[in-house]
């Protein structure tokens, strides 16, 4: 018998091993001042392309004097206790009432956590009977609501609805034996590569197959769609989708989220949904921010106008100067390019130093060996200014990439891994 610690003291996991080069710096940096296009890193500015603040909420001035102000009236604490038990209020319901009108839903509950929230969301729709087919790159927050399945589950190829089909037609045979439902789930925009859910294509299979919708569009809900009312109003199909879910952790610039839906499935969710039953209610503070956000998200278009404009000045931009930015059908901007992890870490290095540039990388295992995605989320507070200066500095880094300048650089990186 091993101690329960071995395997951990022998490998620290795929991200882990690279923590003697990454910490401090490509993972757990510390960006410092207030939350915009320009921020500090390691004592200088950066123009910042990771932050998920799409509308530029966080720092506004009307959003920061709602928080203030709610923050000293009622301290962090209130109310204490979960929803179901001493969590209750009144401001409470009002917020749930106006989220569930503007994402077109008879009922909303708010949950405290958007991770916690929807992969408790999705244990308390299913039982061991039902079936979940699901989008293989799903978020880790749905892969870990299906984890708590006690029956049976298909993933389907990202995107592919042709690998849906044949999974329900799968996820009907078993639901037809065992006597259960299917739930179907996909995101509304993929956070990682910015595409779209097919939720329209997945709704039209209802008239083919007998399953409820679950989206999490944690990326749609204040992007897309009028006012930003997320990906279904986008693509025409909100009424096809059963069971609605968004986080305050984007758009919102906050914490909590909620879900959405017919007012019995709320009501149910209410009754049985651990995370919520079992842990304290939303915060005050957050719940009067959340409905100050709310309401400027539905009454003041500039925000998301001026997201787009940077979106497609970006976009067409990177497009343009022959970048591959893959099939990305939002705001989460992709750059594909080739390369291994240590040359990838010179590279960001470079951008971050030498062209004060700030953005995340994905490597592998989330994408697959050989790739480096460099993410950049633009936000309705970053400029036109901000957006030539980093074309500029892709374009330079490119030519390095290919000149192998970062794979001389990276040696020593990559015979210490
Ligand atoms: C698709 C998706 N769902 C859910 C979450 C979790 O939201 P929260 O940060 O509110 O826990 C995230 C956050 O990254 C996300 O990208």
């Amino acid at each position: 018998m091993k101690d329960l610690f071995y395997r951990i003291q022998q490998n620290k996991g795929p991200l882990g091993k690279w923590a003697k080069h990454a910490e401090g710096y490509f993972v757990f940096p510390k960006l410092d001042g207030p939350i915009g296009n320009r921020m500090k890193f390691n004592g200088k500015e950066v123009i910042t392309w990771s932050i998920n603040d799409y509308l530029g909420l966080a720092n506004h001035p009307e959003i920061r004097k709602v928080d203030a102000e709610a923050a000293l009236e009622y301290g962090s604490a209130y109310p204490m206790g979960a929803r179901m038990m001493s969590g209750h209020t009144e401001v409470h319901e009002q917020l749930e009432l106006e989220l569930a009108q503007f994402v077109e839903k008879e009922s909303a509950y708010l949950l405290n956590f958007g991770y916690q929230g929807i992969l408790s969301t999705i244990d308390s729709l299913v039982s061991k009977d039902d079936v979940i087919v699901y989008d293989v790159d799903a978020h880790a927050c749905i892969i870990d609501g299906v984890r708590l399945h006690h029956g049976k589950r298909y993933t389907y190829q990202h995107n592919d609805i042709e690998s849906l089909e044949k999974n329900l037609i799968r996820a009907t045979k078993i639901a037809t034996q065992t006597g259960g439902g299917i739930l179907v789930i996909s995101e509304g925009v993929f956070g990682m590569r910015g595409e779209q859910g097919k939720l329209k294509e997945i709704s039209n299979l209802k008239s083919k197959y007998n399953f409820r919708f679950l989206v999490d569009d944690a990326h749609g809900f204040g992007t897309l769609g009028k006012n930003g009312s997320g990906a279904g109003n986008e693509q025409g199909v909100q009424d096809k989708i059963d069971v609605y879910f968004a986080t305050f952790a984007k758009s919102m610039a906050s914490t909590g989220a909620f879900v959405a839906a017919d007012k019995e499935i709320i009501d149910f969710l209410k009754y049985n949904m651990r995370s919520q039953m079992f842990a304290k209610s939303l915060q005050m503070v957050l719940v009067k921010g959340a409905l100050k956000r709310l309401d400027m998200l539905r009454s003041r278009p500039e925000f998301k106008n001026n997201l787009w404009k940077n979106v497609n000045a970006l976009q067409n931009g990177l497009k343009n100067s022959g970048f591959d930015i893959g099939s990305t059908k939002s705001c989460v901007t992709p750059v594909y390019l080739k390369g291994s992890i240590p040359e990838a870490m010179v590279l960001v290095k470079d951008l971050r130093e030498n062209y004060s540039i700030f953005c995340s990388i994905v490597v592998y295992p989330v994408i697959p060996k050989g790739l480096i995605l460099l993410r950049l989320i633009p936000t309705a507070s970053h400029t036109l200014e901000d957006v030539s200066i980093t074309l500029e500095a892709f374009s330079n880094i490119r030519e390095k990439l290919e000149k192998g300048i970062y794979k001389r650089l990276s040696q020593a990186i990559s015979s210490s891994a």
